[in-house]
């Protein structure tokens, strides 16, 4: 790896984690990630914004070391959020840089305490809209607390109009350019990452974006993927994510051991499709997590198939409603389709699985055995159901 510049004295040092495929032992990443570090070379200090994660620490000093550190020691490292993906390597600096100081939050550095052993006097502590200065070049600390930790802040470089947002408008994306070159590439990762990441906190994304709105950002430099050399390309997506736009199509989370969901899934799918709705199924056995995580972001109804195994809900089946729940997503509607052989509370079992959300269940279709005439009756019920929801939503 190499060092970037943004702008000049403005470098990003970080790391592309090109072979990850997994974040959070939970989230696949098809194209690996980057943990985006920046060194703000001011003409009386340096600051080191975020660091990378513990396992990439050595390459993230040995970019230092092509910038010039340790003859040009580092005096500051902004820790604008404490998951250690960004502050992992924060002690290794801090052992290199004697005399940095971490400047963050309050709560940050509680975490921080807590998740790193980082001693108390190591820290320069800041409130909601504290400015520090490099000498020609002014840090400005922005508070956007629930993007997705409560501690998380941004750092606006005044003169250079740059917003490093840490996870904020992230994308787990590994790209050897900078800058944003492929925008249908970098939003497609930038939505996987907001599924996963973010759309738990739409509340709290929109108060900060209204705040992030009212700083003239002329580069957003996140912490994940490239750089956006037009900010309003991102904003607007996560604008159009959080809003209340729903699409007029259907999730279909499903599981079969022995084809009888499989066969009402396959059914429902076809009546749906002919009823003019977009239809995503997964088959849970199969997928990606991070697709359906994304197609949950604007889909209008989500169906989850399942079989009955020992008397409640294929456990695959469980997982995902408990993902559903605690992803949040906009869904106005849900539904329950599944086989059983003898009984079982498999819909109670998904519906208390659910119960985050804020949304209408659909009446449920579950058949004895392999679906019969009366079953692909209920299930063509439930498509006019879906069908005729769809037609009150805003698309
Ligand atoms: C391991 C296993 C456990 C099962 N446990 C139950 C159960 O507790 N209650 C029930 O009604 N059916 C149970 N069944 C029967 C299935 O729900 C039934 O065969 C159903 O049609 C399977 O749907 P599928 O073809 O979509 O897998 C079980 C089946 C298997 C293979
Ligand atoms: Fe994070
Ligand atoms: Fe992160």
């Amino acid at each position: 790896m190499t060092t970037q510049e943004i702008v000049p004295k403005i470098l990003s040092v970080g790391v592309k984690d090109w072979d990850r495929r997994l974040f959070d032992e939970l989230i696949p990443l098809p194209d690996g990630t980057t943990y985006n570090s920046y060194l703000i070379l001011g003409s009386e200090k340096t600051a080191l914004i975020d660091t990378v994660d513990p396992a990439k620490s050595h390459e993230l000093i040995s970019n230092l070391e092509k910038a010039g550190a340790p003859a040009a020691p580092i005096d500051y490292v902004i820790a604008n959020h404490a998951e250690q993906d960004h502050s992992g390597s924060i002690p290794a600096i801090l052992d290199l840089f004697p005399n940095a100081l971490v400047v963050t939050n309050e709560k940050c550095k509680g975490f921080l305490e807590d998740l790193l052993h980082i001693a108390k006097e190591k820290f320069l502590t800041v409130k909601d809209g504290e400015s520090l200065s490099l000498g020609d070049k002014t840090l400005q600390f922005h508070f956007t607390p629930w993007v997705h930790w409560p501690e998380t802040m941004v750092t606006y470089l005044k003169e250079d109009k740059i917003l490093f947002s840490c996870d904020f408008f992230g994308s787990h994306l590994a790209d050897s350019r900078l800058f944003v070159q492929d925008e249908h590439k970098v939003l497609t990762d930038a939505k996987r990452y907001y599924a996963e990441i973010m759309m738990p906190f739409r509340v709290a994304i929109k108060k900060n974006i209204e705040k992030i709105e009212t700083l003239d950002v002329r580069f957003i430099a996140p912490s994940h993927g490239p750089v956006y050399n037009n900010p309003r390309l991102i904003i607007d997506a996560y604008k159009d994510w959080i809003s209340h736009r729903l699409e007029n199509t259907v999730v279909v989370a499903y599981v079969s051991m022995h084809g009888s969901t499989r066969h009402m899934v396959d059914y429902l799918v076809e009546k749906l499709i002919a009823k003019g709705i977009t239809v995503k199924p997964f088959n849970l056995t199969r997928t990606d997590l991070g697709d359906l995580a994304m197609a949950l972001v604007d889909a209008a109804t989500v169906v989850i198939g399942a079989p009955t195994v020992l008397a409640g809900p294929h456990p695959a089946a469980v997982y995902a409603a408990s993902l559903v729940n605690a992803l949040k997503p906009k869904t106005k509607y849900a539904a329950i389709i599944g086989s059983y052989g003898w009984g079982g509370k498999t819909v109670e079992t998904i519906v208390n699985n659910l119960n985050n959300l804020k949304l209408e269940l659909l009446e449920p279709v579950l058949c004895k055995g392999h679906p019969r005439e009366k079953d692909f009756q209920a299930l063509d019920r439930l498509a006019d159901e879906i069908a005729a929801g769809h037609k009150t939503i805003s698309v």
